[in-house]
């Protein structure tokens, strides 16, 4: 269970999510029991929602794993939809491409290998949606690079922002994790401060933070 919401609630919330299909449900079965950390259930069917509302077709990954994420964002968006992950891990690319390869999604589906602030600072593309499931001290140190790669009216979703509710908690704080909490405590509140943004941080999952990326005339307060 993630620690951010009573199990209960969670359980509660999970067992009103239809399932998907049979191979995205294998495939979810699979990368749990091998303990690969894929997005939480709820925060797929978030993100899908985001997906659908706001006409998305393109996306940005920070965070492959083996695949799960971009394959589920790609099914969302239709086969018009294009997805770049930056993923360092040969181990997980290997498996990444394998599973993309057996839904079909190969097309659609575009693994960047390298590090993800190598990666982030030579991509030149603009997306309509950005998610940042990666090393989550470097989400700060990622932030200009994406606000320069998302399109205005684009989507900034970053994941696992309350960490184990260290991050709201002095109290949960483990240790060997202070650096990763006090980068993330500051990751979000740039983000709910920003001049171009609008946030939300959500209690669900590990903590999801959705900011929305303002056009122009907002920016400049011509707009209301
Ligand atoms: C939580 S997993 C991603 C899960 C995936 N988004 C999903 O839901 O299916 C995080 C991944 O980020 C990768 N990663 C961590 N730091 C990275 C970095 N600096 N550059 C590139 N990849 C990184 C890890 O190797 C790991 O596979």
């Amino acid at each position: 269970m993630s620690e951010i919401v009573q199990d209960y609630i969670e359980d509660y919330i999970r067992g009103l999510i239809p399932l998907g299909s049979p191979e995205i449900e294998d495939f979810r079965i699979r990368a749990e029991n091998e303990e690969i950390p894929i997005i939480h259930k709820e925060v797929q069917k978030h993100i899908e929602m985001l997906i659908h509302a706001n006409k998305i077709q393109s996306v940005l990954e920070v965070g492959t794993a083996v695949g799960y994420s971009s394959s589920i964002f790609a099914l969302a968006m239709g086969p018009q939809g294009q997805v770049d992950t930056i993923e360092r891990s040969l181990k997980m690319i290997v498996q990444a491409d394998e599973n993309i390869s057996a839904l079909g999604l190969k097309k659609q589906i575009n693994i960047l290998i390298g590090d993800a602030q190598e990666k982030v600072e030579e991509l030149t593309k603009t997306y309509d949606m950005i998610f940042l499931d990666g090393a989550k001290g470097h989400y700060i140190h990622l932030l200009d690079h994406c606000l320069r790669c998302l399109k205005p009216g684009g989507m900034l979703v970053s994941d696992n922002v309350l960490f184990k509710g260290m991050i709201a908690s002095d109290d949960l704080v483990v240790r060997r994790k202070i650096t990763i909490v006090k980068r993330m405590r500051k990751y979000l509140e740039v983000i709910s401060n920003h001049p171009q943004l609008i946030t939300s941080v959500l209690p669900l999952g590990d903590g999801l933070a959705v900011s929305w990326k303002k056009d122009e005339l907002d920016v400049n307060g011509e707009n209301p």
